[in-house]
C-alpha cells in the first residue's frame, strides 16, 4: 500500500514539473511565472483541485510517441477566488510550447463544460505557440470544440482570457469570444499570423511586439481591454475584476460590505464644471467621488478615451459606469467610442449589472473618416445596445447633451429608468453657435443681432429646463448629492423587470 502512494505521490510530482526544470528555468528568465505558480496566484490559498493531471496526447506521427509529458500542456481544474467558485485552465508554454493538441483541447472543453453546468467564471491563462503541428487537423477539431463552447457560455458564465506570453493562430479565437482580454505588457502577444508569414504574404517587416503586443491591442486594435506590467500585478488584478462580476447570468450583481455611506456629500462636486462651457474637465473625479471607496475597475482603459468604461460599486453593490470624457475631444461620441461603450454595456446588461451613466457630450464626430468609417453603424451599436437593457438605469447629465448623443447617451427615450440632471447641463439639438448660425443664417451680416439671437438661445435651450418641463429629466439635482441620489435610485430599482417580445435573437448593427 506504501509503495502505491509513494508512486502516486512521485507521478504527481513529475507531472507538476510540466516539461522540465531547464524549461522552469527558461520561463522564469523571460519574466513569466509557470502555469501553475499563476494558478495559485490567482486562486484562493490551497483552493486549487487539479483535473486530468495524468491526461497524455495520443499522437504517433513525427517521433510524438516517444515523448509524451503528463498533463500534455495545458493545467486545468477549479478552485476559489475570495471565496466564491471560479474554473481555470492555464497553458504550460513549459510542454510542446503550450501548444494545443486533441487531449490538450479535451482537458479544456471538460472545464468549460464544468464551468457552464456549474454557472461559475471561467479563466483561460494563454501561453502557447498555437495548434500542435504534428497533430494536424486533430488539433483543428479541438479548437473548433474550444469555439463552439466559448459561444454557448457566452451570456451565461463570464469568460476572462488573459494573454501571458505567445498567443497566436488558434488560439486567439477563443480569448476573442470572451468577455474580457487582459494582457501582460512586453511578454505576451497576439496575432492571427506571425510576423514571419507577415514578411512573406505582405513584405511588412515588424516584430511581435508591433504586430501583436500590449500597447497594440490595448491602443490601437481595442482587442485587449487593459495591460498590466507583469504576471504578478496582471493575475491580482484579474482578482480584483473578478469580485464585480456574478457568477452567471441568473445571480445578479455581486454585493460586499461596504464601509462608504450611500448618503455621502461632496461638495466639491459643485464646482468640478467650469464656468466656461468649452472648458475640460476630468469626468474620472465624479466617477471615483460617487462610487463605494473611490474603487473603480477601468474597462479598456488606453483605447476611446473620450469615454470612459469600468466597474464600481454603490451601496456594495456592482455597478457598471459608462461616462463620456470632456478631457479628451471634448467626450465627443466617435466610431472607436461607441463600439467600446456598446461592448461594455451589452456586457453589463447580460449579466445583470445596473449602469450608470454621466453624460457630457457635444454629440457624434463629423468629417469624412468618421463617416467612411462607418459611423453612424458604429454609434447605432451603442444606441441598441442601451436601447435592448433591462437592468436599472441611471442617468446624469453634467453638462452638454446634445444632439442624437443625447439620445444614445441612456436618455429617458430609449429606456433609462431615473434621468438627473445638474444645474449646469445643457440639453439641446447643437450648441448656441452652430443652431444661430443655421436658423438666422440671414442676420448673420449683423453681430449685434447674432448676439442677442445666441443669448436668447442660450437663455432658453442650454439649460436643463426644457427637458425637465417635459419630463425627460426626472429632476435636477445638486451636484454634491449625486451618489445619495444614484444610491436611492439604484436601491429603487432593485425589483425592475421589463417583459420583451420573444424572438430568436436581435440583430444587432455589426
Ligand atoms: C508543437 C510547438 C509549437 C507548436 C512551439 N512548440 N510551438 N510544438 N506545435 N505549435 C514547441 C517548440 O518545438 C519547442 O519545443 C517549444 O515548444 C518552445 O518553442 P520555441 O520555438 O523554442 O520557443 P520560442 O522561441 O519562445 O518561440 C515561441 C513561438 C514559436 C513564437 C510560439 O514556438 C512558434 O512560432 N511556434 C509555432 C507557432 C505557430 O505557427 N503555430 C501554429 C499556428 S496555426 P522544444 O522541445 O524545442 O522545447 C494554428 C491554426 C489553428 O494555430 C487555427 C484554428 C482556427
Amino acid at each position: 500500500m506504501k509503495d502505491i502512494l509513494e508512486t502516486l505521490d512521485q507521478r504527481r510530482e513529475g507531472a507538476r514539473l510540466g516539461g522540465g526544470e531547464a524549461r522552469i528555468a527558461a520561463q522564469h528568465k523571460r519574466g513569466k511565472l509557470t502555469a501553475r505558480e499563476r494558478i495559485e496566484l490567482l486562486l484562493d490559498k490551497d483552493s486549487f483541485e487539479e483535473f486530468d493531471m495524468f491526461v497524455q496526447h495520443r499522437c504517433t506521427d513525427f517521433g510524438m510517441e516517444k515523448s509524451h509529458v503528463p498533463g500534455d500542456g495545458v493545467v486545468t481544474g477549479w478552485g476559489t477566488v475570495n471565496g466564491r467558485t471560479v474554473f481555470v485552465f492555464a497553458k504550460d508554454f513549459t510542454v510542446f510550447g503550450g501548444s494545443l493538441s486533441e487531449t490538450h483541447a479535451q482537458k479544456i472543453t471538460k472545464i468549460q463544460d464544468m464551468a457552464l453546468k456549474m454557472r461559475a467564471p471561467i479563466i483561460g491563462l494563454f501561453d502557447a505557440g498555437g495548434a500542435r503541428i504534428q497533430e494536424g487537423v486533430a488539433a483543428l477539431g479541438g479548437y473548433g470544440e474550444v469555439f463552439k463552447r466559448n459561444v454557448i457560455a457566452s451570456g451565461v458564465i463570464p469568460q476572462i482570457s488573459v494573454i501571458m506570453g505567445p498567443c497566436a493562430g488558434g488560439d486567439v479565437y477563443s480569448p476573442a469570444m470572451t468577455d474580457f482580454i487582459f494582457m501582460v505588457r512586453d511578454t505576451s502577444y497576439m496575432f492571427v499570423t506571425g510576423p514571419d508569414v507577415v514578411k512573406t504574404v505582405t513584405n511588412e517587416v515588424v516584430t511581435a511586439e508591433e504586430l501583436g503586443g500590449a500597447k497594440v491591442h490595448t491602443s490601437k486594435s481595442s482587442i485587449a481591454d487593459g495591460a498590466f506590467d507583469n504576471d504578478v500585478e496582471c493575475i491580482l488584478q484579474i482578482r480584483r475584476l473578478l469580485d464585480f462580476l456574478p457568477a452567471n447570468n441568473q445571480a445578479g450583481a455581486p454585493s460586499w460590505p461596504s464601509y462608504d455611506t450611500p448618503d455621502r456629500i461632496d461638495y466639491s462636486l459643485d464646482t468640478l464644471v467650469p464656468d466656461n462651457p468649452n472648458k475640460p474637465y476630468d469626468i474620472k473625479e465624479l466617477i471615483l467621488k460617487v462610487v463605494d471607496e473611490g474603487d473603480f475597475f477601468e474597462i479598456q482603459e488606453a483605447y476611446a478615451k473620450n469615454i470612459v468604461t469600468g466597474f464600481g460599486r454603490m451601496e456594495g453593490r456592482a455597478i457598471g459606469v459608462v461616462a463620456n470624457q470632456p478631457m479628451v475631444l471634448a467626450g465627443v461620441l466617435d466610431s472607436d467610442a461607441s463600439r467600446k461603450a456598446a461592448r461594455f454595456v451589452r456586457f453589463c446588461n447580460a449579466f445583470n449589472i445596473p449602469i450608470v451613466t454621466f453624460v457630457d457630450v457635444p454629440g457624434f464626430l463629423p468629417g469624412t473618416a468618421q463617416e467612411y468609417g462607418g459611423l453612424i453603424k458604429h454609434g447605432a451599436k451603442l444606441l441598441f445596445a442601451y436601447s435592448q437593457c433591462d437592468v436599472p438605469l441611471v442617468t446624469i447629465i453634467t453638462r452638454k447633451a446634445f444632439g442624437g448623443a443625447y439620445d444614445v447617451m441612456a436618455s429617458k427615450h430609449i429606456g433609462a429608468d431615473v434621468n438627473y440632471a445638474w444645474p449646469t447641463a445643457q440639453i439641446a439639438v447643437m450648441g448656441a453657435k452652430g443652431a444661430v448660425e443655421i436658423i438666422f443664417r440671414s442676420e448673420m451680416g449683423d453681430p449685434a443681432k447674432i448676439a442677442a439671437r445666441t443669448a436668447e438661445y442660450e437663455g432658453r435651450f442650454l439649460s436643463p429646463f426644457v427637458a425637465a418641463e417635459r419630463g425627460y429629466i426626472d429632476e435636477v439635482i445638486m451636484p454634491h448629492s449625486t451618489r445619495r441620489r444614484i444610491a436611492r435610485a439604484l436601491a429603487m430599482l432593485k425589483t425592475k423587470s421589463v417583459e420583451r417580445p420573444a424572438r430568436k435573437h436581435d440583430n444587432l448593427p455589426l
